[in-house]
C-alpha cells in the first residue's frame, strides 16, 4: 500500500517523486484535533522504515509504542536521564521549581561536591565539608573532568545542607578550612526552598527519570548514551522511540528533556556524521516550545531545524495550529501537509505562497500536501498496513 493517494491525474512517476522528496527536507504537519496527524506521522513513519531510513521518535504521550519494528526505550522501564548532564539552573527546570538565585549556588556547589565524593573520592555518602582544608579540596577539583559527571541524586538534599558551613564566629575561625560549624539562620531562611526541592526530586516521576534508587542487576541505559550510539551505528533496526510519557504531567520537565535531547543529537552529529540521513520526529511539538521568543534561541527543537539541515538531520513536527509555532520557527519548513484546518488565519500563516484547496473541508485522513517548488496536491493518507491487526 502506498502511504498517500493523489488524484487520478497525477502519474505514477510523480506520486513517487513526491512521496521520495517528503524526506528531503523538514515537514510540518498540522490539523485540528482529531485530523488525522498522529495516524500521518505513523504512516510516514512506517514508509521511512520500508525505505530504510533512521528515525528517533521523541515520544511524549506513548501513542507510538504501537508503531512495529522500533527498539523503545521507555523512562522509567530500561533507561534513565544522568542528572550530572544538568545545570544546577537545568536541574530545578526540570521539577519546575523557580529559580532562587541563593539555591542555585547552593545546588550548584552541592551538585560539584558529590561529583567530587563519587568520581574522585571514591566513597559512598556526601562530601563532607565541615573541617576539610580549602587546599584539599582544589586538589580535588582540579581532578574533576567532563568525564566525571555522575553523582548521587539521593543525597542532594543532605549535601546542600552542608554547604552551609562558615568558619567559627570567635577566635577559634580557621579560614583555611571550607568551614567550621553550620550557618543555621541561612538554613532556616532557605528551608522552605530546600524542603520544596526534596519534595520534587523525591517524587516517584524524578526518582525514576535520574534512576535515583539503581537496584543491582536491573538493567538501565542512560539516554544521551543511547542517542549517541544509535547516531553512531546504522543498524538493522532503524527506529528508536524514546518514551517519555513518565512525565506526562509534567510538561515544563519533558519541554527541557527534549530540548537537552535534540542538543545531543546535534552535538553527536557535528562530532561525527555517521553519513546516513536521520529523521527526527515530535508529535504536538508546539507544547514542548518555549513560551517566549527570547527563549527560542536555545531551545533544542529550533536548534536543530535551523542547524540540522547541512547535518542530514530532519525533523518531522506536528502541530494543531501553525499559529500556536513562533513564526521563526514556522518558516524553518519547506514541506508541509495541512490536515482538516477551520480559522483562515491558520492557513495564511503557513508558510510559502500555496494556494490550498478549501482545508476546512478536510475530512478525517485528508490533507494538502505542500513540497517545496511544487503546487499543493490533495491526497488521502492510507493507513499502514499493520494498522487493523493492531486495533
Ligand atoms: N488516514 C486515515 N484513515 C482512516 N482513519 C484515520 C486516518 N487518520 C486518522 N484516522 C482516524 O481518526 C482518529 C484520529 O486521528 P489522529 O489521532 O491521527 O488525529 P490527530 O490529528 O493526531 O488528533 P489529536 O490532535 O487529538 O492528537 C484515529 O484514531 C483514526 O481512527
Ligand atoms: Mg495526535
Amino acid at each position: 500500500m502506498t502511504p498517500l493517494t493523489f488524484s487520478p491525474e497525477i502519474t505514477n512517476a510523480q506520486q513517487e517523486r513526491m512521496t521520495a522528496s517528503l524526506f528531503n527536507h523538514h515537514l510540518l504537519i498540522v490539523g485540528q484535533t482529531g485530523s488525522g496527524k498522529t495516524t500521518t506521522t505513523l504512516t510516514l513513519l512506517s514508509q521511512l522504515q520500508k525505505r530504510n531510513q533512521t528515525a528517533i521518535i521523541l515520544d511524549p504521550t506513548g501513542e507510538y509504542s504501537k508503531l512495529p519494528n522500533t527498539i523503545t526505550y521507555r523512562l522509567g522501564d530500561n533507561c534513565y536521564f544522568e542528572a550530572g548532564k544538568l545545570t544546577a539552573k537545568q536541574l530545578l527546570e526540570s521539577v519546575q521549581l523557580p529559580v532562587q538565585p541563593l539555591l542555585v549556588q547552593k545546588l550548584r556547589q552541592a551538585i560539584t561536591d558529590l561529583q567530587l565524593q563519587h568520581n574522585i573520592v571514591g566513597q559512598t555518602g556526601i562530601y563532607h565539608r565541615l573541617g576539610k582544608s580549602i587546599a584539599d579540596h582544589q586538589y580535588y577539583l582540579r581532578q574533576l573532568g567532563n568525564w566525571s559527571s555522575d553523582y548521587q541524586v539521593a543525597l542532594l538534599f543532605q549535601q546542600l545542607i552542608e554547604e552551609f558551613t562558615v568558619p567559627a564566629l570567635d577566635e577559634r575561625a580557621d579560614y583555611s578550612l571550607l568551614g567550621q560549624q553550620y550557618d543555621r539562620k541561612a538554613i532556616n531562611r532557605a528551608w522552605p526552598q530546600l524542603i520544596a526541592l526534596q519534595e520534587c526530586l523525591g517524587s516517584t516521576a524524578f526518582r525514576t527519570l535520574f534512576d535515583t534508587d539503581r537496584h543491582p542487576g536491573t538493567m538501565k541505559s542512560e539516554l544521551n548514551f543511547v542517542l549517541k550510539m544509535f547516531l553512531h551505528h546504522a543498524s538493522q533496526h532503524r527506529t528508536l522511540v524514546i518514551d517519555l510519557s513518565l512525565l506526562k504531567h509534567y510538561e515544563g520537565s519533558q519541554r527541557l528533556l527534549i530540548s537537552l535531547l535534540l542538543k545531543q543529537i546535534l552535538r553527536c552529529r557535528l562530532a561525527d556524521n555517521a553519513g546516513f540521513p536521520v529523521n527526527v520526529v515530535i508529535d504536538e511539538a508546539h507544547r514542548y516550545l518555549p513560551k517566549n521568543e527570547q527563549d527560542l534561541a536555545d531551545n533544542g527543537i529550533f536548534q536543530l531545524l535551523r542547524e540540522g539541515r547541512k547535518l542530514d538531520l530532519k525533523m518531522l513536527l506536528t502541530t494543531q495550529s501553525p499559529l500556536d509555532l513562533p513564526p521563526r520557527l514556522r518558516s524553518q519548513f519547506n514541506h508541509l501537509i495541512v490536515h482538516r484546518l477551520l480559522d483562515p488565519a491558520e492557513v495564511h500563516c503557513l508558510p510559502g505562497d500555496w494556494r490550498l484547496p478549501d482545508a476546512a473541508k478536510f475530512e478525517v485522513g485528508q490533507a494538502a500536501l505542500c513540497l517545496f517548488g511544487n503546487h499543493p496536491q490533495k491526497v488521502r493518507v492510507n493507513l499502514p498496513a499493520w494498522w487493523d491487526k493492531n486495533a
